[in-house]
């Protein structure tokens, strides 16, 4: 796969759940195009790492601890990201759980909430601190994480299907809103990816992966990388007149 450097020197993006799988490579490929990287993760060692190999890459990394379906941390976040750094350029609102597999019948209600805050509340909150930043700075983009179950219906997990339909509606709306201040709002829609969400899905089934694999007319699963890339894209100049839009990065899965 072809690395594609942006010239992001200078600029501030905030990642979250980029502790591991897809924001972490997001967060990686941020810095390798030259940005410095805010790493918001509820998971502290993860994080950590991902920081340090952002270091490494000599950018400059923060790593906050954040809930992003907690009201007072993701102000935090917004906060600490500015007093570090002074600005905020793009953000990948991209943390985001998969749900215990049951029907919609069987769905519990302690399950609905969990995943509906974390998905979808998470998502609006993260936008909510975000854009004022963004406005007084005179732009940005942002890019949010929604899933090919944002563009169609999966069997077996009715709350994270909610959820991530409902980020494509968060993103179309406050891409309308902001469409005049310089803010572009757009979505990713992953197909199945190998990250460590899908092996927690697949509980080590060979036979479980092989049905995901076979369901991209591909024939494999992506790579976070394969994701990063499509974010990084929609950050740049390249899609200067691109807001409110999902992209499907899905080996052709919901084109069937
Ligand atoms: N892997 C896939 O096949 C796939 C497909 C479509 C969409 N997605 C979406 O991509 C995003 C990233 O998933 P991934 O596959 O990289 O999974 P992952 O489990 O590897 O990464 C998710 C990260 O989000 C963090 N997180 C979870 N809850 C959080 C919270 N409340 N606050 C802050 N961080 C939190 C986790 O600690 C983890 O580091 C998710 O939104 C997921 O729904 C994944």
């Amino acid at each position: 796969m072809r690395e594609i450097n942006y010239q992001f020197d200078g600029k501030v993006a905030l990642v979250t759940g980029a502790a591991s799988g897809i924001g972490r490579a997001t967060a990686i490929a941020f810095a390798k195009s030259g940005a410095n990287v805010v790493v918001a993760d509820v998971l502290e060692k993860g994080g950590t790492e991902t920081a340090s190999m952002i270091d490494a890459l000599g950018r400059k990394a923060l790593f906050v601890r954040c809930d992003v379906s907690d009201t007072q941390n993701v102000k935090d976040l917004v906060r600490r990201t500015v007093e570090k750094f002074g600005r905020l350029d793009f953000a990948f609102n991209n943390a985001g759980i998969e749900d215990t597999p049951a029907s919609t019948t069987e769905c519990t209600e302690d399950n609905w909430h969990k995943t509906i805050d974390i998905n979808l509340k998470g998502v609006w909150l993260c936008m909510k601190y975000e854009i004022p930043e963004l406005l007084k700075q005179g732009g940005g983009a942002i890019v949010n994480c929604s899933s090919i179950a944002g563009l169609i219906g999966f069997s077996g997990i009715p709350a994270y299907t909610a959820s991530k339909h409902g980020v494509i509606g968060l993103t179309k709306t406050a891409a309308l809103e902001y469409s005049k201040s310089s803010i572009r709002v757009n979505a990713v829609c992953p197909g199945v990816i190998q990250t460590p969400m899908i092996d927690r899905f697949t509980q080590g089934s060979a036979e479980a992966k092989a049905q995901l694999t076979a369901g991209a007319p591909m024939g494999r699963v992506g790579l976070p990388e394969e994701i990063a890339n499509a974010v990084l894209w929609l950050c740049s100049d390249s899609a200067s007149y691109m807001t409110g839009q999902t992209m499907t990065i899905d080996g052709g899965w919901v084109a069937q």
